[in-house]
């Protein structure tokens, strides 16, 4: 169905596989427009519980924007290929089903922003991460300059931008970009695991986290206002009845999503 995409189902986790190795993954207007589809599948199959984003091959996750497509650019076109960019990733941001974000290489550019907009990022130790768009004149577009001062501090993140030199994986966790950093082979098994434990939690109380917690870093929100009325919202729900009714009967909850 998909073109530049892997999209497999299992056990409620679905693997949206980034196929342009040959490219190191680099995410031109195709891949753009795929991950768009991929994600609407995700928000309407009630078979799918969660998500991982990776890339094809042993060497990138993505190595950004396809550069490509930059050559005829000028400020329009730019500012129309962001908005694209920046609009896909506020979709993953914003995603009711949580998106682990397996970096299994490069990571840069886009990539490095694809990584960021997802909810958890673990990565193999032989990846590495950078903004390198200064070296084309450029910057990051789809988001990088406030996600990435959000997960690293202004510090580290203008050190990265302004330099375009990469971190490796020790010094992605170190700085709290990744997660979890694990051999190459452990990068699926690690985030299915991980997966595996969240879709046994209640779906709307699994949503309602990253509401509130998105909320903390967009300005036109109080988030404290927004924890409150997601919490409140959990009170009326099924599954709250089912988890509370389950601790005190000493029993193993069975949530229902509703
Ligand atoms: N856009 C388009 N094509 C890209 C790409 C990108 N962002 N990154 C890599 N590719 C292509 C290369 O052009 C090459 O294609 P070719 O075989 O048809 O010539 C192929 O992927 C392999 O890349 P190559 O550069 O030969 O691999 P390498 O191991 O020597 O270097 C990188 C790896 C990641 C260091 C290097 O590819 C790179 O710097 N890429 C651009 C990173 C970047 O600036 N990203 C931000 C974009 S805004």
């Amino acid at each position: 169905m998909y073109k530049t995409l892997l999209a497999t189902l299992e056990n409620g986790i679905f693997t949206i596989t980034i196929n342009r190795p040959d490219k190191l993954n680099a995410l031109n207007k195709d891949v753009l427009a795929e991950l768009n589809l991929a994600l609407d599948e995700m928000g309407t199959n009630p078979a799918i519980q969660s998500a991982i984003i990776t890339g094809s091959g042993q060497k990138a996750f993505v190595a950004g924007a396809d550069i490509s497509e930059f050559n005829d650019y000028a400020a329009t076109e730019g500012k129309k290929l962001a908005n694209a960019g920046q609009d896909t990733f506020f979709k993953i941001e914003n995603s009711r089903k949580p998106i682990i974000a397996c970096v299994n290489g490069f990571a840069l550019g886009g990539g490095c922003e694809l990584a960021m907009s997802c909810h958890i990022r673990i990565a193999s130790a032989n990846a590495k991460f950078g903004q390198p768009e200064v070296n084309l004149g450029l910057i990051p577009g789809y988001g990088g300059t406030q996600r990435l001062v959000q997960h690293i501090g202004k510090g580290r993140a203008l050190e990265m931008m302004l330099s375009g030199n990469m971190v490796d994986a020790a010094t992605a966790y170190q700085y709290g970009l990744v997660n979890h950093v694990v051999e190459p082979e452990a990068l699926l098994p690690t985030a299915i695991a991980l997966l595996q434990t969240i879709n046994s939690k209640a779906p709307l109380a699994v949503a309602a986290c990253i509401e509130a917690a998105n909320a903390a870093h967009n300005p036109a929100l109080n988030g404290y206002e927004v924890e409150l009325d997601a919490f409140s919202r959990c009170f009326a729900t099924a599954d709250k009845q089912e988890g509370v009714e389950a601790f005190l009967g000493k029993r193993k909850a069975m949530f229902r999503g509703g």
